[in-house]
């Protein structure tokens, strides 16, 4: 049976990213699930997540679709895997913090399954000691990280802080389905 991917993306630069990144999950058989942040449809529609994952995307905690169930908490026990990609300095800050103010923070606090986080920011951002010390206590509470790359950056530094390649993403995830004899 193929697994269930929850996809959550806040709004960095890199949201374009993130619609490469659904269109090859789905394209290697996973089911896919997308949450937006507000910030996040800043940079693009939920339409294009729609169109690839073919299924609803999410965005407001408040928007029941379907009354039988409580939205935040069935994707989040629906999840196999949740990954944050790209995973803004906010939504690190906010779910090192235990904060869930918005869908995707308070769908993160309801998972029990796996949480991957994929972090793309500014280098400077990146290297800030707040940054770094949520990045610390996500770590210690569990979370995995699939570390941002060196390059140019959008904001015109070059440095760490580029979101990994979607194929990237997309062999980390059929490595840990099969690794756990999953998939
Ligand atoms: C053009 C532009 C690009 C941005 N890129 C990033 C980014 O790559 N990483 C980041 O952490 N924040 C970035 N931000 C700032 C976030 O959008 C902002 O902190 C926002 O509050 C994040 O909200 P969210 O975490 O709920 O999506 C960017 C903002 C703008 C205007």
């Amino acid at each position: 049976m193929s697994k269930n991917i929850l996809l959550g993306v806040s709004g960095g630069i890199a949201v374009y990213k993130a619609v490469a990144l659904v269109s090859k999950l789905t394209q290697a058989g996973f089911n896919v699930k997308v949450i937006m942040t507000e910030s996040a449809m800043k940079f693009v529609t939920p339409l294009s997540f729609q169109a690839l994952s073919k299924n609803d995307v999410y965005f407001d905690t408040f928007d029941e679709k379907d009354s039988k169930v409580i939205a935040h908490i069935d994707l989040a026990d629906w999840a196999d895997l949740v990954i944050v990609a790209p995973a803004t300095a906010n939504i690190i800050g906010k779910l090192a913090n235990g904060i869930a103010d918005d869908m995707l923070s308070t769908t993160l606090l309801a998972t029990t399954s796996p949480v991957w986080i994929a972090p793309a920011m500014n280098v400077h951002m990146y290297e800030h000691p707040a940054v770094k010390r949520n990045i610390k206590q996500l770590a210690d509470d569990g979370c995995s990280f699939i570390e941002p790359s060196e390059g140019f950056l959008a904001c015109g530094y070059v440095g760490k802080g580029r979101l990994e390649e979607p194929e990237k993403i997309t062999e980390l995830v059929i490595k840990h389905f099969n690794r756990e004899g999953k998939q």
